[in-house]
Parts: C-alpha cells; sequence; structure tokens
C-alpha cells in the first residue's frame, strides 16, 4: 500500500535492521518490531492482516494462543510467494497464501495443545513476497478476564504476563486495538500500554468496528479522536476491517481495503477524518511507516551502546586466551611444544602446591 513512501524513506533503516537480524544479532539485543495489544476479539488479527496483506487466523473467542511473529521480506517482482515457519524444532515451508491459517493453527495445537490453553512460546512466519513491505509484526493472544471451560484459573494473569514480555522492550512500537463500540477509558490494554510507556512515545491507539457503533454514538467516537477521553501523545486512527459475514462471503483483503475507504467516504460523522489521515489501514500504513522510521532512528544510541557494552566484554575475554595459534605451518611445532611446556610448568605447580596455585 506504501510502497513507494518506504522505498524512499524506510528501505536505508529497515535494510540495516534487516542486515543485524540477518547476522543473528537478535539473539543479543532487541530490534524494532510492531506489537498488538488490546482484548480478545477487538479486531487484532484482522488489523494485521489488512496491514499485512496475509490471511491470519481470526474469528471469535481466543483465537491467537501463542505469540506470532509476523516477519514481511518484500522480494523483486514476479519472484514467488514463500513462506517458512518455524517452532520449536520444526521448520516448514510453503508457497499457497491460503495454507498460512492451517499451517498456524497446526503450530499452535502443537506448542499450545488443542484446547483454549496459550504458550509464552513464539511461533515464527517470514513471508517472502514482492507484495509485501519489509516489516515484523508481531500477533499476540487478546486479554480476557474469565476464563472459559478448559481455561487455567489465571489465564488472564498469564495473557497479561505473556503480553507485558513483549511491549515493555523499548524497541517495541505498542498498537493498541480497542473496538469502537467498547468504553475506551476501562480498556486494560491501554493501561497495560500507558503502564510500559507513561510518555506514549511508542503507543498508537487503534479503534476497530466503526461500523457497529451505535447510532447517535458517534459523536463520543469524535470526542475519543481529539483526545477528550484518553489523551494520547499518538493519538488514535480508526480502521474497518472484514466483519464476520464478510469472511464467511469470501470478501477478499483488497475488496476490504476498497469498501473500507467508500466506508469512511460515505459516513455522515467520520468522513472528513479522512483528510486529517485518522482514518483507514492505509493511512495507519503511511503512520505506521514513519512511526517506525523515526523510533528506529531513536533507538540507534541505545542499539550502538549494546553492541559497545557486548564488544568490551568480548575483548576481555579474548585477552584472558593470550596469543592464539600462529597461521604459518612450519611455526606450528615451536608453538605446540611451548604451550606443553607452559602446560607441565602449571602442572607441577598443582602438584607442588597442592592445587592452592591459580591454573590459568
Ligand atoms: P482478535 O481476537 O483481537 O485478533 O480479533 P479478530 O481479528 O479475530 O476479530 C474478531 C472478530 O471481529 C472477527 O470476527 C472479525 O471478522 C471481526 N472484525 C474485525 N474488525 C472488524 C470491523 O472493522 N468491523 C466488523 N464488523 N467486524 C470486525
Ligand atoms: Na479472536
Ligand atoms: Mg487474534
Amino acid at each position: 500500500v506504501f510502497l513507494k513512501q518506504w522505498d524512499s524513506q524506510v528501505r536505508p533503516f529497515i535494510e540495516m535492521i534487516d542486515y543485524l537480524r540477518h547476522i543473528g544479532i537478535e539473539r543479543e539485543l532487541a530490534l524494532p518490531s510492531i506489537a498488538v495489544v488490546g482484548d480478545q476479539s477487538s479486531g487484532k488479527s484482522s488489523v494485521l492482516e489488512a496491514l499485512s496483506g496475509v490471511g491470519l487466523p481470526r474469528g471469535s473467542g481466543i483465537v491467537t494462543r501463542c505469540p506470532l511473529e509476523l516477519k514481511l521480506r518484500k522480494i523483486h517482482a514476479g519472484a514467488k510467494w514463500t513462506a517458512v515457519i518455524s517452532y520449536q524444532d520444526v521448520q516448514e515451508t510453503f508457497t499457497n497464501p491460503a495454507q498460512v491459517e492451517s499451517y498456524v493453527r497446526k503450530a499452535q495445537n502443537v506448542l499450545a495443545g488443542d484446547g483454549v490453553g496459550i504458550c509464552d512460546e513464539l511461533i515464527s512466519l517470514e513471508i517472502t513476497s514482492p507484495d509485501v513491505c519489509d516489516l515484523t509484526l508481531i500477533d499476540l493472544p487478546g486479554i480476557t478476564r474469565v476464563p472459559v471451560k478448559g481455561q487455567p484459573e489465571d489465564i488472564g494473569d498469564q495473557i497479561r504476563r505473556l503480553i507485558l514480555k513483549f511491549i515493555e522492550k523499548k524497541e517495541t512500537i505498542n498498537l493498541v486495538v480497542v473496538p469502537c463500540n467498547v468504553d475506551i477509558a476501562t480498556t486494560e490494554a491501554l493501561r497495560m500500554a500507558q503502564g510500559v510507556d507513561p510518555q506514549g512515545t511508542r503507543t498508537l491507539a487503534i479503534l476497530t468496528k466503526p461500523d457497529l457503533v451505535d447510532k447517535g454514538a458517534e459523536a463520543d467516537i469524535l470526542q475519543i479522536m481529539q483526545g477528550k477521553a484518553v489523551p494520547l501523545k499518538k493519538g488514535y486512527i480508526i480502521v474497518r476491517c472484514r466483519g464476520q459475514s464478510d469472511i464467511n462471503e469470501n470478501l477478499s483483503l483488497a475488496e476490504a481495503t476498497r469498501l473500507e475507504m467508500e466506508f469512511f467516504r460515505n459516513h455522515s460523522h467520520f468522513s472528513y477524518l479522512l483528510e486529517e489521515q485518522k482514518v483507514t489501514t492505509k493511512c495507519l500504513a503511511n503512520r505506521l511507516t514513519k512511526e517506525l522510521v523515526e523510533h528506529i532512528k531513536a533507538s540507534m544510541p541505545s542499539l550502538t551502546e549494546q553492541i559497545q557494552i557486548r564488544l568490551s566484554a568480548v575483548r576481555i575475554e579474548l585477552r584472558n586466551y593470550g596469543q592464539g595459534p600462529p597461521l604459518e605451518h612450519d611455526k606450528m611445532g615451536p608453538y605446540l611444544s611451548k604451550r606443553i611446556l607452559e602446560f607441565s610448568d602449571q602442572i607441577s605447580e598443582i602438584c607442588r602446591t597442592g592445587g592452592q596455585g591459580n591454573l590459568y
């Protein structure tokens, strides 16, 4: 959707982050990504789906039961759509976009069991396609309060802990998803996001399901948009995604995007928000582009610092090993006999002191 802007402004930053990921630096450092948080069925997966163009498991009840890291990788035009799903020691490749849902469901069943349980373990889904943007998105289980049949008593706490693990990282942009038809002031996801980001520098709120706003309640939504209910530094964006009936009728994502634009254009209360760039998935995508670049820029000093700390630790460790073996073949013999003599001296020393001396 926002490839043009993306190519000129974002690509250099994303490529750098991609490169860091590629050399495996993520095991050591946290790299910028985007996480979605919200109540169960607030529309998190739908928003991710609209942003990524990738069909995800969604519906009523608990559908997302493990964190799903969606790594979108853009490839040259004409190349084939490919996905690699990894979890535990499983790694599978497939080439049909329609299979995403079933592969993710299968992975969740392996990690979190067949029922309604959740699991901390990450499912990673890397999609390479000419039609995506380089973006890493994380779908998380929704917040629940009351356990359903088969869920442990403390399911709510388990989910909150899991969500916190992701949203507390200062490298993560938090998208808080709230349906238009609930009371935003009491939304727990928003409170959690504010808890980990009190300045609101990396929290963006998304209002979903604008088609389900009660007649007469539109003015309340406009008040929220103006920050009168819960003021947020980065503000709010309204998106309209596919509802259950759209899905039942196999409405494509592309068609849904077109209908979304039409919905806002014709809306008696919300249409003016189009001009203010506060509605539609396309606008959300643009906004995220901007936020992500700013965020990566802002993360640079901390990334550099983390790298420097690691580097000096490695240097200290390296110093402990002294000089390594010579590269030249003919110097190897003298080098080895020198090391063996040193070692034998150390053994004699241990025998003499009864192990009190320091073996380095
Ligand atoms: P999640 O549990 O937060 O991931 O929510 P889902 O994305 O699974 O969505 C829950 C339900 O809300 C699904 O049936 C969606 O089709 C529906 N839904 C999502 N967005 C909208 C919307 O903008 N309008 C309507 N009417 N339904 C939506
Ligand atoms: Na759901
Ligand atoms: Mg979901």
